[in-house]
């Protein structure tokens, strides 16, 4: 059972070092551990209300961090929204860039991993899916947009909805939902986004503009059509 890297840089409090999940306890041959293999939803979902700051995320991932097999998409959200969090209490895992926006990895299982995200104003994400996995996104400071992008009969990715995602708000995508986060909000208003990922990240896509309806864009504005009169 392997567990990946954890923060980035610095020293983390104990409580947020990486964990190594251990899901059973009981001997491998055990009556009751296969008892506990059939049944994974034995692991209570999480309090309503979990306690503020990193106490209540930490209760939270020690929860997540007893299931044996991917969090359910509705324990992702009900998870994110019962935190109350703010950029305060991850103060050490709040790291910007100035070329593009920083992921840190806070925490990694077999089963999920958590990042915060940090966005100067302007930067944002490729277009992308997530694989196989279950994507929840906690604002925690600023304003998040999402574009979402759908499929079309000519085989280019068109936006199909933009939404303004507050401070406090959870957005979920399912594997192969198309989008783009970025922050668009005036110079000086950061982006601070908790991410979950269930199962962990692996498989996902980014998107070029090639594959979009913005493919030709900037050629039509060099070369654009030509106006014919045809009199009736
Ligand atoms: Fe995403």
């Amino acid at each position: 059972m392997s567990t990946r890297h954890n923060f980035q840089t610095g020293h983390a409090p104990s409580w947020f070092r990486p964990r190594i999940v251990r899901t059973f306890d009981a001997p491998p041959d055990s009556p009751e551990h296969e008892e506990r293999e059939r049944e994974p939803e034995r692991v209570g979902r999480p309090a309503t209300v979990l306690a503020e700051g990193r106490t209540g995320l930490h209760a939270l991932l020690k929860t997540w961090d007893r299931l044996a097999g991917p969090i359910p998409e509705d324990w992702i959200r009900d998870g994110l929204r019962s935190l109350r969090i703010d950029r305060d209490a991850l103060w050490d895992c709040v790291h910007f860039h100035e070329r593009t926006y920083q992921r840190t990895r806070i925490h990694a299982g077999d089963q999920y991993e958590v990042l915060v995200l940090c966005w100067r104003p302007g930067q944002g994400s490729p277009i992308h899916d997530h694989g196989g996995s279950t994507s929840g996104v906690l604002v925690v400071e600023g304003v998040a947009t999402e574009i979402a992008f759908m499929a079309t009969a000519c085989d280019r990715l068109a936006p199909s909805r933009s939404q303004r995602v507050h401070a406090g708000a959870v957005v979920v995508s399912r594997a192969r939902d198309v989008r783009q986060i970025t922050n668009l909000e005036p110079p000086g208003t950061n982006l601070v986004s908790l991410h979950v990922y269930s199962p962990p990240l692996t498989g996902h896509r980014c998107y070029r503009l090639s594959e979009t309806i913005f493919a030709d864009h900037d050629a039509l504005l060099d070369d654009p059509p030509v106006t014919r009169s045809a009199p009736l």
